[in-house]
């Protein structure tokens, strides 16, 4: 979507907020209103979603705008209930915008199955496996022949051995690499990893335990950069190179402070968060990826980090995010699908973008308010809308 630089923004109404997205979609106000109206899903909708229905939770649904995104200016969809984020995240974006914008390099969307397989014999079971991975990846890819149709489908097979104190507990789990394309794949390779379980157990001479995804889809990184000059840094009453260092040593402080990195951490999935859920996605899912990533070296460590870069502040930011444009509540509730068309997300990694870029930028006005006048001031500030 062109032109998300939208001064005054804040100061309209939210049927006013309507008619702008309508004409930048080029469709009818009503047809906005009716999609972000009540939540955002029809009762019978919800009905047919999940069990024991009584009614809808709504939360504000927001656009937020001034990003601009690999070159493109997106207005993002984001679902809070706290006060300033979103504010936080255009605030920060205008600022990223005036280094041209977040630059993101996202793997192809890759998740892992993990079937667990006991044998009395773990060595030659693994060797066994290993030897037929060939055959396996042909039998999973016929277990979803429409994943493989869409361009997607299995790419490879893993074998790790878990080692238990008491060698009878250890197992081995075979990882299933399966490119689930627009979806965020739970479905795909949960699917291809039953399907070839009887076939691992055969190969192992023993059984399969579990077969489900694992959630930390370190397959599945976003990466972003970005660049503030120091110009852009100016406050009132500080000068941009005390902004600049400030935000670089609070990065520091995560880094070297588990306790600060979850709290920093927090910061970011205000933002990543806030467009996974006005995408219908899993969060949970998102959360327990990126929390597990941050922690796998065995310390808990910043998913985004900041540095002065010649005269200008350059983070970076790294984490999993599985997200996915089709299937799920993506297909059935309207407020989700107006969020994806809003942020012109494509595809699951355009989607996966957009949210890592929201979560750096929330990262970035956190600090920005921490490193200066205080988070109270500040956000009380955004939120008071002087903006
Ligand atoms: C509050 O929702 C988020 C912050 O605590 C993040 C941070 O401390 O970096 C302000």
């Amino acid at each position: 979507m062109e032109g998300s630089r939208r001064p005054g923004w804040h100061r309209l109404g939210p049927a006013e907020r309507c008619s702008h997205l309508a004409s930048a979609l080029g469709i009818e106000r009503d047809e906005v209103e009716r999609a972000v109206r009540d939540g955002g899903i029809p009762l019978e909708v919800a009905d047919r979603l999940v069990e024991d229905v009584v009614g809808t939770f709504g939360l504000p649904f927001a656009i937020a705008p001034n990003f601009r995104i690999d070159g493109r200016d997106v207005l993002v969809p984001m679902a809070v209930e706290e006060p300033s984020v979103v504010a936080a995240a255009a605030n920060a974006a205008r600022l990223v915008r005036e280094g041209g914008g977040f630059v993101t390099a996202c793997d192809p969307p890759v998740m892992a199955c993990q079937v667990q397989v006991f044998a009395d014999d773990l060595a030659t079971a693994k060797a066994r496996i290993l030897a037929a991975r060939d055959a396996l990846v042909q039998a999973a890819r016929e277990a979803d022949p429409g994943l493989a149709a869409a361009g997607g489908g299995p790419v490879g097979i893993e074998v790790r051995t878990v080692d238990a104190d008491d060698p009878n507990e250890s197992f081995l789990v075979v990882h299933v690499l399966v490119d689930v394309r627009d979806a965020m794949g739970a479905n795909a390779v949960n699917t291809v990893g039953e399907a070839l379980a009887p076939r691992l157990a055969a190969l192992a001479g023993g059984r399969t335990g579990l077969r489900i995804l694992t959630n930390l889809a370190d397959r599945r990184l976003a990466r972003v950069e970005a660049r503030v000059p120091l110009a852009a840094l100016r406050m009132e009453g500080f000068e941009p190179a005390q902004v600049r260092d400030g935000i670089v040593a609070a990065s520091r402080f995560a880094e070297l402070d588990p306790y600060r990195a979850v709290t920093h951490n927090k910061g970011i999935m205000n933002g990543t968060d806030a467009v996974v859920v006005a995408t219908g996605n899993d969060w949970r899912a998102v959360e327990a990826g990126a929390h597990a990533y941050a922690a796998r070296d065995g310390r808990y460590r910043p998913l985004c980090t900041w540095r002065r870069d010649g005269d200008d502040l350059a983070g970076r930011l790294e984490m999993p995010l599985a997200v996915g444009t089709i299937g799920g509540a993506t297909r059935v509730h309207p407020g989700a699908r107006l969020a994806l068309r809003v942020a012109g997300a494509d595809t699951s990694t355009r989607l996966a973008a957009v949210a890592a870029s929201v979560g750096m930028a929330n990262n970035l006005a956190a600090l920005r308010a921490l490193a200066t006048e205080g988070i109270q001031k500040g956000h009380m500030r955004l939120h008071g809308r002087s903006r």
